[in-house]
């Protein structure tokens, strides 16, 4: 378990954030709760088709990053490969590193070929051209190959698709069936409860 979780970037501190941790305190819980147990149940049967991928998005500290690494650690228990993406540092680190080219293709096809997708906090921060030109170079490569992505982010629907409609939209078809979108309002805070 142990080497998985390294290839993954998974970390010990992660461990915690499992289904059996995650308490079903109010409606959006239980609506993420759900999801998210469907979609690990469904998997096996819709992981080919281009709607093999789920989004938790909206109400910042409502649990979507706890979710997506209880889905991403019932994976790799099935020797499923995850690989998580923390979005912001990564993208810094892409971006930084852009001038050498053979790094950044390296970078960015680790991203792209992986069998499943972690993209935690999407778009988080200030966000530019270089931003959405680095995660369509990945979303496409994965909408095109049919390869799963897990997908956190506070921000709705609407603002995803109004920051980049390719990108948006993709993410959009590839979740459909599995799509959760959290009222704003810090009622669904659960750091605030
Ligand atoms: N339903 C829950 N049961 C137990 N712990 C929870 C629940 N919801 C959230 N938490 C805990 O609260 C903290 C915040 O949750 P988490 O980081 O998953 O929120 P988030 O929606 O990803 O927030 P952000 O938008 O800021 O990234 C974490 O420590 C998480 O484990
Ligand atoms: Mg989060």
């Amino acid at each position: 378990m142990k080497s998985e979780w390294t290839y993954s970037g998974i970390n010990v501190e992660h461990g915690k954030n499992t289904f059996s941790n995650f308490e079903v305190w109010n409606k959006e819980a239980e609506r993420l709760k759900e999801t998210a147990a469907s979609y690990c149940s469904d998997f096996d049967e819709i992981k080919d088709r281009r709607r093999n991928s789920i989004l938790l998005c909206g109400q910042v500290g409502s649990g979507k990053t706890h979710i997506s690494i209880a889905i991403a650690l019932n994976f790799l228990k099935q020797k499923i490969k995850v690989v998580y993406m923390p979005y912001r540092d990564i993208i810094t680190k892409v971006k930084q590193n852009m001038l050498d080219q053979e790094y950044y293709r390296k970078m960015i096809s680790k991203y792209q070929l992986c069998e499943v997708l972690l993209i935690d906090d999407l778009f988080k921060g200030k966000i530019n051209e270089s931003d959405i030109n680095i995660m369509f170079e990945i979303i496409n490569y994965r909408y095109l190959n049919f390869l799963p992505i897990i997908v956190s982010s506070e921000f709705s629907i609407d603002r995803l698709l109004a920051f980049d409609e390719g990108v948006g939209s993709r993410i959009y078809e590839m979740c459909k069936d599995y799509l959760v979108e959290i009222e704003k309002g810090i009622w669904n805070n659960y750091r605030l409860r």
